[in-house]
């Protein structure tokens, strides 16, 4: 869509909950969006969405999530509600007919991911799992140069993502009824990157993961990934190290090394890639990737395009997430 859409135009989206990550990242990227308009939130408890929307004129404020789907003027919902809850949201929002940006991991299971997949294509409506990294120009041009075969065939993807949750122990990430556990929660972005950049599914998977005696759920993850051919991903994730994310993408001339890529918004990033001895810097401006991918999505439902990121990617994330939990002997869902 080029340009700002007239507010008769704007996709008229709807917040279900009060999520940290709806409040501080999404709302604002709908806000700021050239096609998109935030017209309400929903929350469990009324008063605080209420509160939340009083500085809006013309915002609607619900104290059930049920209410807010039931809102004709809402025609696409962000759901960030704890991980147990994506299905269930995303297949009711989709009977009332609402398009359907759902927070990563979309499903807990892949058969999760089938149900809510099969119901908005019955009920006529999009779906992507909100993968905001995926729409980081870092990202774009990192899959474009390596398309290129500017280090060559690649041989290896390292990358890794962690930070420490020990201050937050009532984190929804830390309970197994919300299907909280370190690869759900941020392994999943390394994961995603190594089928991004290999184009396709792990064949085999070895895994380990750390379940501390007092901890409903693993809290740090490793995995080495087949990709066949020679072919391989590195992953770790932890809720127990100090925060730390980086990429390394490893070909048979080079590689491009990634100190931030998943969450580089609001400053600066840079690709640096490495052939021998010599060493280039590729610098990114700062860019809200959540307002991409919202103006992304707004866009597929205005013209009718299937999403960036399709619910078939999405199962395949989810059957990889189950392969590592297997392999690492963890019991799952829990
Ligand atoms: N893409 C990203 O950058 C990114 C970043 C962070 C998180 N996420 C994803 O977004 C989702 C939410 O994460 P978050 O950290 O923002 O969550 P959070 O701040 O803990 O918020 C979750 C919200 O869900 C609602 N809720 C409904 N039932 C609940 C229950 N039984 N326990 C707790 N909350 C419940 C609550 O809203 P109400 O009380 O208002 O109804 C709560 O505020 C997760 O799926 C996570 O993986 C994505």
């Amino acid at each position: 869509m080029s340009g700002a859409s007239t507010s008769a135009n704007r996709v008229r989206w709807g917040i279900l909950s009060t999520a940290n990550i709806g409040l501080k990242a999404m709302a604002p990227a709908i806000r700021a969006s050239s096609n998109g308009q935030l017209i309400a939130i929903a929350s469990r408890d009324r008063a605080r969405a209420e509160q939340i929307t009083a500085a809006e004129p013309g915002m609607r404020a619900y104290g059930t999530y049920a209410e807010l789907l039931a809102d004709p003027e809402v025609e696409a919902v962000y759901i960030p509600l704890p991980n147990s809850m994506h299905m269930e949201w995303t297949l009711r929002a989709a009977e009332q007919g609402k398009h359907v940006l759902c927070e990563k991991p979309l499903g807990v299971t892949s058969e999760e991911v089938r149900r809510m997949s099969a119901a908005c294509k019955q009920a006529g409506v999009l779906l992507m799992e909100a993968f905001m990294y995926r729409f980081h120009p870092q990202i774009r041009w990192t899959l474009d140069h390596l398309a290129t075969g500017a280090i060559g065939d690649v041989r290896l993807v390292r990358s890794g993502f962690a930070f420490d949750i020990r201050p937050r122990p009532e984190n929804i990430r830390l309970q197994a009824s919300l299907a909280g556990g370190s690869l759900m929660d941020i392994g999943c972005y390394p994961l995603n990157l190594c089928r991004a950049v290999f184009g396709g599914a792990p064949s085999s998977v070895a895994a380990r993961a750390i379940v501390p005696e007092d901890s409903e759920v693993e809290r740090t993850m490793a995995a080495i990934l087949d990709f066949g051919n020679g072919r391989l991903g590195l992953i770790d994730s932890s809720f127990e190290q100090p925060w730390q994310q980086f990429a390394e993408i490893v070909g048979e001339g080079g590689r491009i090394v990634l100190p931030r890529p998943f969450t580089p918004q609001g400053a600066e990033t840079v690709a640096r890639i490495e052939r021998d001895d010599e060493m280039q810097e590729r610098r990114f401006a700062a860019v809200d990737h959540y307002q991409l991918e919202v103006e992304h999505f707004g866009e597929c439902i205005r013209t009718g395009a299937a999403p960036f990121l399709s619910p078939l990617d999405a199962l395949e994330q989810a059957e990889a997430v189950e392969a590592i939990y297997a392999a690492a002997g963890y019991s799952w869902p829990r």
